[in-house]
């Protein structure tokens, strides 16, 4: 009978490289213990930006066009369709999303309803993936000049509005949740931005522990209570978000280079503004690894965690 005969190479191959400890790394690496993590990406279908003519708006709109899964709907939100330039350009280059725009001014409760039965009409059972909570006003005014319809439009457009959009978005966001799971079972396993989540655009001076922080503002006191009030509305619903299955975390976006925050910081503070499209990037890349631990949480644009 014919001895079966190994190449050399081969035995040589087998004694000096696969040792025990060869075996243990390349069980290790095919299990992923001991690599680095995997970076989330974002997985959406569908997805509503609030304010989105402008500024950071218009730029997360660009930006999740641009993903490399891109959504199949954006739902971006307008009040005035002489503004509708941006959208107009990035929605002539969107290939592969459909970008509906929606009328709607968030301190409007019947605005708010009809878009949200607008999003229920054309996204249905696929759900909302993604609320960006992102409309928002600034001003400026010092104690002396101020008034409460003043200080009320800041309430109702800052914290008000987000809360009724979630409101009225509940069922949609719920729907999201159950169409990922029924399509891609154990996929987005838990709280996933991918699968349901509210991103609410925050500013770190809603922060109550750091209001003693410098630059102390006077004129920004309705802004300031806004974004606080903000916080505040959402951390009392996240409990609620979170039994349905839905993350929700608040951002500061750093100080931007938009209108808004032009005015939010005049130049001789010395600041540095960054620009849009970092402030954006970084906040979608934040918000991919966004997990349970960081649900109701108030963040940075790249994820640490800001006291409220
Ligand atoms: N820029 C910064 O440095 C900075 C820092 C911290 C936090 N933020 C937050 O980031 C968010 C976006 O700010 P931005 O800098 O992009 O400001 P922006 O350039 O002034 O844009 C604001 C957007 O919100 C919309 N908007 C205002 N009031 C609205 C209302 N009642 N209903 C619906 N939409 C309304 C505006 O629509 P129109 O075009 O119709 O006016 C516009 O699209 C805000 O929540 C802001 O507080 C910004």
């Amino acid at each position: 009978m014919m001895a079966l005969r190994f190449p050399k190479h081969l035995l040589r191959f087998f004694h000096e490289f696969v040792t025990p400890e060869f075996c243990l790394r390349q069980k290790r690496f095919q299990s992923g213990v001991g690599q680095p993590p995997k970076e989330q990406t974002l997985e959406l279908d569908t997805v509503m930006v609030t304010g989105a003519t402008r500024g950071i708006g218009l730029e997360f709109v660009r930006q999740l066009v641009g993903l490399p899964k891109p959504p199949r709907i954006v739902f971006a939100t307008y009040r005035n369709e002489n503004t509708l330039m941006g959208l107009n350009e990035i929605k002539i280059r969107s290939e592969s999303t459909k970008l509906e725009f929606l009328r709607l001014d968030v301190t409007i409760q019947s605005e708010i309803t009809q878009a949200a039965e607008k999003v229920v009409e054309v996204a249905g059972f696929v759900g909302l993936n993604l609320l960006i909570n992102n409309a928002g006003i600034a001003r400026n005014r010092m104690l002396m000049d101020l008034s409460p319809y003043f200080m009320e439009e800041h309430f109702k457009t800052n914290a008000v509005g987000p809360v009724m959009l979630v409101k009225e978005l509940l069922p949609m966001l719920q729907n999201a949740v159950m169409n990922k799971d029924w399509n891609n079972p154990g996929k987005f396993p838990g709280l996933n931005a991918s699968k349901a989540a509210v991103l609410n655009i925050s500013a770190w001076s809603g922060s109550l522990q750091r209001a003693m922080d410098p630059p102390i503002f006077e004129p920004e006191i309705a802004y300031r209570i806004s974004k606080a009030a903000l916080n505040m509305s959402m951390r009392c619903l996240s409990g609620l978000l979170k039994s349905h299955g839905i993350l929700m975390v608040q951002m500061n976006p750093g100080y931007v280079k938009t209108s808004l925050g032009r005015r939010l910081v005049p130049p001789h503070e010395g600041l540095n503004p960054i620009e849009v499209s970092e402030s954006v990037s970084s906040m979608l890349k934040t918000l991919a690894q966004c997990k349970e631990s960081q649900h109701g949480g108030f963040i940075e644009r790249n994820g640490a965690p800001i006291p409220y």
